[in-house]
């Protein structure tokens, strides 16, 4: 990566520490370019979910410091925070979408909070679920969808609003290889489009064959520095 990029997201010595005592992550420091995309790695437990939430003010640092967009999150007032999650969208390992409502409502909420019309969101929301080959379960309760297919939403509804940074928690978990493909797709026309991708994975072979950097950890550690 070149030098004279402009980091979207930046953490200087980061240990984070769950009461009473356990040590989610040790001395993180890294960068992440905009426009990047960059893979997350380690096995479960390594500490991957935690720095996703880090990034997106979900969870708080216990030492150093996290900026996003130059801005050290931990300054940031209440509508500061509002902006912040406007900004960064994670799609969680968990899903957390609503069961009761549709895909199509599932998706388009993460747009109508950012008070985009109709028309626009309905666009947006069709090609997504076109892409991830969801269009004919539109209509269905996400409560009543597979795990597979309810990941497909959760990635759909993170990229609703085309935010400048995204969080994706482990997109690929319950996919099938041409499932994966279609997901990895989706990130790197979002990519060509100026978003910044950071990607937690266990799965080697999504980015094996990429030059995207990768942050390695093992027990909440860095297991070798970024290279710049
Ligand atoms: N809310 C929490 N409270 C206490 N410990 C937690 C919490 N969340 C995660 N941990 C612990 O922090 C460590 C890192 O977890 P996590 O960030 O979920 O790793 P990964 O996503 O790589 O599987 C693990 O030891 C996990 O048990
Ligand atoms: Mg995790």
């Amino acid at each position: 990566m070149s030098s004279n990029k402009k980091p979207i997201v930046e953490m200087f010595n980061v240990t984070k520490t769950y009461p009473p005592d356990v040590m989610a992550l040790k001395d993180i420091s890294f960068f992440v370019d905009k426009g990047e995309m960059l893979y997350l790695t380690g096995m479960s437990g390594a500490g991957k979910t935690t720095l996703l939430k880090l990034i997106c003010g979900l969870e708080t640092v216990s030492k150093g410091s996290v900026k996003v967009g130059g801005a050290d999150i931990s300054k940031l007032k209440p509508a500061g925070l509002q902006q912040l999650r406007r900004r960064v969208s994670m799609a969680y390992q968990d899903f957390k979408l609503l069961p009761d409502r549709t895909v199509l409502e599932n998706v388009a909420m993460a747009m109508e909070v950012a008070y985009k019309d109709s028309n626009t969101i309905q666009k947006r929301v069709f090609y997504l679920l076109d892409l991830l080959k969801m269009s004919n379960k539109k209509d269905t309760p996400a409560g009543k969808l597979s795990r597979g297919e309810q990941q497909r939403v959760t990635i759909a509804r993170a990229a609703a609003n085309s935010p400048p940074l995204i969080l994706a928690d482990e997109p690929t978990g319950n996919l099938d290889p041409a499932m994966t493909r279609l997901v990895i797709n989706l990130f790197i026309e979002l990519l060509k489009n100026g978003t910044t991708v950071i990607c937690a994975t266990h799965d080697e072979s999504i980015y094996s064959d990429t030059n995207c950097r990768r942050l390695d950890l093992w027990q909440g550690q860095m297991v070798t520095k970024l290279e710049t």
